[in-house]
């Protein structure tokens, strides 16, 4: 087979670029491990700035977001017996939107669908070849258990943090930053209203807490745990207590209601970034470059940044062979990345992204 564009991962980097670049007149497929059932029914992000907002609206992608999506003013931050609203609209002019990765995930599929993408499920030993070469290919056997070789101009290496893009690159090229933090998130999904209008971020002595939400009906919510934490041992009773203790039940008169619970994860903290974010015919966007633990809700907004500048890179020395923006790709998605990781990774780093910067 032979395309422009192989886009490893049908992640939301993976369907945002071949959405874009197909905006463009640029033909992907997009390759990937999972089932179209398990990627459209992941649960993950919840939270997205207004930049994302923005270009999900620039591709016509925003319909059900503005419909059933929530717009948020701004968070709660608190700790024992204080709560304290940072209303981002007043500071920075600009909104948030409650609306489930599961949700956009559903919205790009339907889109790429409907303008017949060509998707590949299911797929397994994916390996990427020649990436320095004037001839890149990628090679994987399908679900039928032929091996296949799909030859391309580039490729997105779009597979998440354990995906082969990344590995592809030697190992003398490139330099990573990488902490692992010594606790994790147990996040819940509650068939419950949510007990609150906007998201609330609680430190307390026992761990923090933060309750998030996906629509009017379902509440999201996560206890900082130890890592070794296998969620099957706490009874919901037990989730809740601590919900409520840590979120402060009780407190001025503010009430956490419990409900059902549906879904139940321990998520480990790890702050993950990897330079340069381009190799030869290979660009690397989203996790499959960095890790930001979901403290901040920036995982999903950073892979549609990156896309965004990624998408008119590739456009451009694909349709014209300008070369230009594809050669400060990386530079300029980093720039953005390393703002972020300057407040979660570690010292040196921060002094080096500084110096960068
Ligand atoms: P992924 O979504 O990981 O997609 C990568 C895809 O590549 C997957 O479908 C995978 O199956 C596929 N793949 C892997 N290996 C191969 C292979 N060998 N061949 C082909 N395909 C392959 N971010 C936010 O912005 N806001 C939030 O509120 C937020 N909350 C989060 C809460 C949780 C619980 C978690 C876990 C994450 C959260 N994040 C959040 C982070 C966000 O979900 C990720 O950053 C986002 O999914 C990154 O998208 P991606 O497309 O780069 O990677
Ligand atoms: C979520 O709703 O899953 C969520 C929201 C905000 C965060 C992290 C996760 O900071």
């Amino acid at each position: 087979m032979r395309t422009q564009v192989a886009i490893i991962g049908a992640g939301p980097a993976g369907l945002l670029l071949s959405h874009l670049l197909a905006a463009d007149g640029v033909e992907s497929v997009v390759l990937e491990t999972r089932s179209r059932e398990y990627v459209a029914a992941r649960i993950r992000a919840g939270l997205l700035e207004s930049s994302t907002v923005d270009v999900l609206a620039g591709c016509g992608l925003d319909g059900r977001l503005r419909e059933q999506g929530l717009e948020h003013r701004g968070i709660y931050l608190q700790w024992p017996e204080e709560r304290h609203h940072l209303d981002f609209v007043d500071l920075v002019g600009r909104s948030v939107w409650v609306y489930g990765q599961t949700e956009v995930t559903r919205d790009l599929v339907a889109a790429r669908d409907a303008a017949g993408q060509q998707f590949v499920y299911e797929i397994s030993d994916t390996a990427l070849h020649d990436l320095d070469g004037d001839c890149p290919y990628v090679t994987y056997v399908d679900i039928d258990g032929r091996e296949q070789r799909l030859d391309v101009d580039a490729i997105a290496g779009c597979d998440g943090s354990f995906g082969p893009s990344r590995k592809a690159i030697p190992s003398s090229v490139g330099r990573t930053w990488e902490r692992t933090y010594p606790f994790a998130w147990f996040g819940i999904l509650a068939d419950v209203a949510p007990s609150t209008d906007e998201l609330i971020y609680a430190w307390h002595a026992e761990g923090f807490a933060l309750h998030s939400m996906r629509s009017e009906s379902v509440s999201r919510l996560y206890l900082q745990v130890s890592p070794d934490t296998d969620p099957a041992t706490w009874s919901d009773d037990q989730i809740w207590e601590a919900l409520a203790r840590r979120l402060g039940h009780g407190q001025n008169g503010w009430e956490l209601h419990p409900g059902p619970i549906t879904d139940r994860s321990v998520l480990p903290m790890r702050s993950y970034v990897y330079e340069p974010m381009r190799y030869g015919q290979l660009f690397l966007a989203g996790d499959a470059a960095h890790i930001v633990p979901p403290t901040g809700a920036k995982g999903l907004n950073l892979a549609v940044a990156d896309v965004a500048l990624l998408a008119p890179a590739l456009a451009a020395m694909i349709n014209k062979g300008d070369r230009g923006a594809a050669d400060s790709y990386s530079d300029r998605a980093l720039r953005r990345v390393a703002l972020h990781a300057l407040l979660v990774v570690d010292d040196d780093h921060a002094a080096h992204t500084r110096r960068r910067l």
